[in-house]
Protein backbone atom coordinates (compact mmCIF):
# COMPACT_ATOMS: atom_id res chain seq x y z
CA UNK A 1 0.00 0.00 0.00
CA UNK A 2 0.99 3.74 -0.74
CA UNK A 3 0.41 6.43 1.52
CA UNK A 4 -0.47 10.08 0.14
CA UNK A 5 -0.35 13.17 2.60
CA UNK A 6 -1.63 16.23 2.12
CA UNK A 7 -0.20 18.46 4.34
CA UNK A 8 -0.26 22.18 5.38
CA UNK A 9 -0.62 24.76 8.04
CA UNK A 10 -2.51 27.29 5.63
CA UNK A 11 -6.08 26.80 5.48
CA UNK A 12 -8.02 26.69 2.40
CA UNK A 13 -5.43 25.87 0.06
CA UNK A 14 -6.91 22.70 -0.85
CA UNK A 15 -5.68 19.71 0.89
CA UNK A 16 -9.55 18.61 1.06
CA UNK A 17 -10.43 19.42 -2.67
CA UNK A 18 -7.14 17.49 -3.75
CA UNK A 19 -7.35 14.35 -1.81
CA UNK A 20 -11.09 13.77 -3.10
CA UNK A 21 -10.48 14.60 -6.70
CA UNK A 22 -6.97 12.92 -6.55
CA UNK A 23 -9.13 9.66 -4.56
CA UNK A 24 -11.91 9.61 -7.72
CA UNK A 25 -9.02 9.80 -10.67
CA UNK A 26 -6.65 6.97 -8.74
CA UNK A 27 -9.47 4.56 -8.36
CA UNK A 28 -10.32 4.93 -11.64
CA UNK A 29 -6.95 3.84 -12.59
CA UNK A 30 -6.98 0.93 -10.98
CA UNK A 31 -6.39 1.81 -7.11
CA UNK A 32 -8.24 0.76 -4.08
CA UNK A 33 -8.51 3.97 -1.78
CA UNK A 34 -8.66 4.76 1.54
CA UNK A 35 -9.34 8.60 2.39
CA UNK A 36 -8.16 9.36 5.67
CA UNK A 37 -9.58 12.15 7.12
CA UNK A 38 -7.18 13.95 10.35
CA UNK A 39 -9.66 16.98 10.20
CA UNK A 40 -11.67 17.36 12.59
CA UNK A 41 -13.85 19.53 10.18
CA UNK A 42 -14.57 16.02 8.70
CA UNK A 43 -15.36 17.34 5.15
CA UNK A 44 -13.74 14.51 3.55
CA UNK A 45 -15.20 11.93 5.39
CA UNK A 46 -18.48 12.83 4.53
CA UNK A 47 -17.88 13.95 0.98
CA UNK A 48 -16.72 10.31 0.98
CA UNK A 49 -19.73 8.89 3.06
CA UNK A 50 -21.81 10.11 0.31
CA UNK A 51 -20.42 7.92 -2.40
CA UNK A 52 -21.46 3.88 -2.60
CA UNK A 53 -17.85 2.48 -4.12
CA UNK A 54 -16.89 -0.45 -4.11
CA UNK A 55 -12.72 0.85 -4.20
CA UNK A 56 -13.15 4.30 -2.37
CA UNK A 57 -13.90 4.51 1.23
CA UNK A 58 -12.87 6.94 3.78
CA UNK A 59 -13.33 7.43 7.27
CA UNK A 60 -12.21 10.31 10.33
CA UNK A 61 -9.02 8.70 12.05
CA UNK A 62 -7.39 10.40 15.01
CA UNK A 63 -3.57 10.61 15.81
CA UNK A 64 -2.98 8.00 18.03
CA UNK A 65 -5.05 5.68 15.64
CA UNK A 66 -3.01 6.62 12.51
CA UNK A 67 -0.63 3.40 12.46
CA UNK A 68 -3.15 0.91 13.42
CA UNK A 69 -6.01 2.22 10.87
CA UNK A 70 -3.40 2.17 8.03
CA UNK A 71 -1.76 -1.40 8.92
CA UNK A 72 -5.53 -2.76 8.98
CA UNK A 73 -5.72 -0.90 5.25
CA UNK A 74 -3.29 -2.63 4.08
CA UNK A 75 -4.74 -6.08 5.41
CA UNK A 76 -8.03 -5.18 4.08
CA UNK A 77 -6.54 -4.76 -0.09
CA UNK A 78 -6.29 -1.05 0.38
CA UNK A 79 -3.55 -0.04 -2.81
CA UNK A 80 -3.59 4.22 -1.67
CA UNK A 81 -4.53 5.49 1.55
CA UNK A 82 -4.88 9.36 1.01
CA UNK A 83 -4.16 11.72 4.49
CA UNK A 84 -6.06 14.58 4.41
CA UNK A 85 -4.86 16.81 7.47
CA UNK A 86 -5.74 19.75 9.40
CA UNK A 87 -4.58 23.50 8.57
CA UNK A 88 -2.24 23.29 11.64
CA UNK A 89 1.64 21.88 11.96
CA UNK A 90 0.11 19.39 15.20
CA UNK A 91 -0.18 15.84 16.35
CA UNK A 92 -2.39 15.18 13.92
CA UNK A 93 -0.07 16.48 10.78
CA UNK A 94 3.17 15.07 11.84
CA UNK A 95 1.81 11.66 12.40
CA UNK A 96 0.53 11.96 8.62
CA UNK A 97 4.49 12.80 7.92
CA UNK A 98 5.85 10.78 9.23
CA UNK A 99 3.50 7.77 7.71
CA UNK A 100 3.54 9.09 4.09
CA UNK A 101 5.31 7.77 1.21
CA UNK A 102 4.45 11.08 -0.49
CA UNK A 103 3.81 14.41 1.24
CA UNK A 104 1.99 17.01 -0.99
CA UNK A 105 1.80 20.56 -0.03
CA UNK A 106 -1.02 22.38 -1.43
CA UNK A 107 -0.28 26.42 -2.22
CA UNK A 108 -2.65 28.98 -3.48
CA UNK A 109 -0.49 31.57 -5.19
CA UNK A 110 -0.01 34.59 -2.63
CA UNK A 111 2.70 35.73 -0.77
CA UNK A 112 1.25 34.84 2.33
CA UNK A 113 0.71 31.43 1.18
CA UNK A 114 4.05 30.47 -0.19
CA UNK A 115 5.55 31.82 3.21
CA UNK A 116 3.59 29.67 5.04
CA UNK A 117 4.09 27.05 2.62
CA UNK A 118 7.67 27.42 3.33
CA UNK A 119 7.10 26.88 7.49
CA UNK A 120 5.36 23.49 6.57
CA UNK A 121 8.10 22.59 4.35
CA UNK A 122 10.90 23.49 7.08
CA UNK A 123 9.17 20.85 9.70
CA UNK A 124 9.15 18.27 6.70
CA UNK A 125 12.53 18.66 6.58
CA UNK A 126 12.97 18.60 10.27
CA UNK A 127 11.37 15.36 10.08
CA UNK A 128 13.53 14.13 7.55
CA UNK A 129 11.15 13.42 4.72
CA UNK A 130 10.88 15.00 1.56
CA UNK A 131 7.97 16.80 0.13
CA UNK A 132 6.32 17.90 -3.27
CA UNK A 133 4.02 21.13 -3.81
CA UNK A 134 0.78 21.91 -5.80
CA UNK A 135 0.14 25.27 -6.47
CA UNK A 136 -4.03 25.49 -6.69
CA UNK A 137 -6.69 28.33 -7.03
CA UNK A 138 -4.56 29.42 -9.84
CA UNK A 139 -5.92 32.28 -11.92
CA UNK A 140 -6.70 31.05 -15.32
CA UNK A 141 -4.15 34.02 -16.46
CA UNK A 142 -1.45 30.91 -16.13
CA UNK A 143 1.02 33.14 -17.43
CA UNK A 144 0.96 35.88 -14.73
CA UNK A 145 3.89 37.19 -13.14
CA UNK A 146 2.78 36.48 -9.48
CA UNK A 147 1.79 32.76 -10.73
CA UNK A 148 4.87 32.50 -12.38
CA UNK A 149 6.83 33.69 -9.41
CA UNK A 150 4.88 31.36 -7.21
CA UNK A 151 6.00 28.56 -9.20
CA UNK A 152 9.51 29.01 -9.23
CA UNK A 153 9.76 29.73 -5.53
CA UNK A 154 8.35 26.40 -4.86
CA UNK A 155 10.18 24.50 -7.80
CA UNK A 156 13.57 26.38 -5.89
CA UNK A 157 12.56 24.76 -2.23
CA UNK A 158 11.66 21.27 -3.04
CA UNK A 159 9.92 20.55 -6.36
CA UNK A 160 6.34 21.54 -7.99
CA UNK A 161 4.40 18.58 -9.13
CA UNK A 162 2.87 19.61 -12.59
CA UNK A 163 0.28 21.14 -13.99
CA UNK A 164 -0.54 24.45 -12.12
CA UNK A 165 -4.45 23.58 -10.92
CA UNK A 166 -6.38 26.54 -11.65
CA UNK A 167 -9.74 28.13 -9.94
CA UNK A 168 -12.69 26.50 -11.41
CA UNK A 169 -16.11 26.23 -10.80
CA UNK A 170 -15.68 22.32 -11.52
CA UNK A 171 -13.97 21.64 -8.26
CA UNK A 172 -16.74 23.18 -5.91
CA UNK A 173 -19.72 21.48 -8.37
CA UNK A 174 -18.25 18.48 -8.35
CA UNK A 175 -17.49 18.30 -4.43
CA UNK A 176 -20.69 19.25 -3.88
CA UNK A 177 -22.43 16.41 -6.02
CA UNK A 178 -20.02 13.90 -4.31
CA UNK A 179 -17.98 13.77 -7.08
CA UNK A 180 -14.61 14.35 -8.65
CA UNK A 181 -13.89 16.59 -11.45
CA UNK A 182 -12.95 13.59 -13.49
CA UNK A 183 -16.54 12.12 -13.15
CA UNK A 184 -18.40 16.10 -13.28
CA UNK A 185 -16.93 16.57 -16.48
CA UNK A 186 -14.92 13.98 -17.81
CA UNK A 187 -13.74 16.30 -20.93
CA UNK A 188 -13.28 19.54 -19.47
CA UNK A 189 -10.25 21.42 -18.26
CA UNK A 190 -10.11 20.52 -14.58
CA UNK A 191 -10.90 16.82 -14.97
CA UNK A 192 -7.27 17.22 -17.36
CA UNK A 193 -5.38 19.25 -14.88
CA UNK A 194 -6.24 16.02 -12.41
CA UNK A 195 -5.11 13.51 -14.86
CA UNK A 196 -2.48 15.11 -15.21
CA UNK A 197 -1.54 15.58 -11.30
CA UNK A 198 -2.24 12.14 -10.99
CA UNK A 199 0.79 11.19 -13.42
CA UNK A 200 2.99 13.41 -11.87
CA UNK A 201 2.16 11.96 -8.58
CA UNK A 202 2.83 8.45 -9.97
CA UNK A 203 6.27 9.51 -11.52
CA UNK A 204 7.25 11.26 -8.50
CA UNK A 205 6.63 7.67 -6.07
CA UNK A 206 8.40 5.98 -8.91
CA UNK A 207 11.47 8.23 -8.46
CA UNK A 208 11.30 8.06 -4.94
CA UNK A 209 11.25 4.44 -5.44
CA UNK A 210 14.26 4.36 -7.34
CA UNK A 211 15.99 6.12 -5.11
CA UNK A 212 15.55 4.11 -2.41
CA UNK A 213 13.02 6.48 -0.81
CA UNK A 214 9.97 4.39 -1.02
CA UNK A 215 8.48 1.19 -1.85
CA UNK A 216 6.38 0.81 -5.61
CA UNK A 217 3.03 1.91 -5.98
CA UNK A 218 0.38 -0.45 -7.23
CA UNK A 219 -0.27 -0.88 -10.73
N1 LIG B 1 -8.90 24.45 -7.74
C1 LIG B 1 -9.94 24.99 -7.09
N2 LIG B 1 -10.83 25.75 -7.76
C2 LIG B 1 -11.86 26.34 -7.13
N3 LIG B 1 -12.09 26.24 -5.82
C3 LIG B 1 -11.24 25.50 -5.10
C4 LIG B 1 -10.15 24.82 -5.67
N4 LIG B 1 -9.48 24.15 -4.69
C5 LIG B 1 -10.16 24.40 -3.56
N5 LIG B 1 -11.21 25.21 -3.80
C6 LIG B 1 -12.16 25.75 -2.83
O1 LIG B 1 -11.41 26.44 -1.82
C7 LIG B 1 -11.96 26.22 -0.55
C8 LIG B 1 -10.92 25.54 0.34
O2 LIG B 1 -10.65 24.26 -0.21
P1 LIG B 1 -10.46 23.01 0.75
O3 LIG B 1 -11.54 22.96 1.78
O4 LIG B 1 -10.24 21.85 -0.10
O5 LIG B 1 -9.09 23.47 1.45
P2 LIG B 1 -8.42 22.84 2.74
O6 LIG B 1 -6.96 23.08 2.60
O7 LIG B 1 -8.86 21.45 2.91
O8 LIG B 1 -9.05 23.76 3.88
P3 LIG B 1 -8.92 23.52 5.46
O9 LIG B 1 -7.56 24.00 5.80
O10 LIG B 1 -10.01 24.38 6.03
O11 LIG B 1 -9.12 22.06 5.70
C9 LIG B 1 -13.20 25.37 -0.74
O12 LIG B 1 -14.30 26.23 -0.80
C10 LIG B 1 -12.97 24.70 -2.10
O13 LIG B 1 -14.17 24.45 -2.77
MG1 LIG C 1 -9.73 20.49 4.56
Amino acid sequence: MRTIALVTQKGGSGKSTLSASLAVEMQARGETVFLVDMDPQRSLATWARGRTDRRLAGAAVGPGQLTEVLGSLADRGVTLAIIDTPASLSAASEAAMLAADLIVIPVRPTIFDIWSSEATWQRVRALGRDCAFVLNQCSSLQGSRRVREGAAALAAMGGLLQPLITARVEFQDAMQRGLGPTELDPHGPAAEEIRQLCESIRRRMARDRFQGRSAPMAA
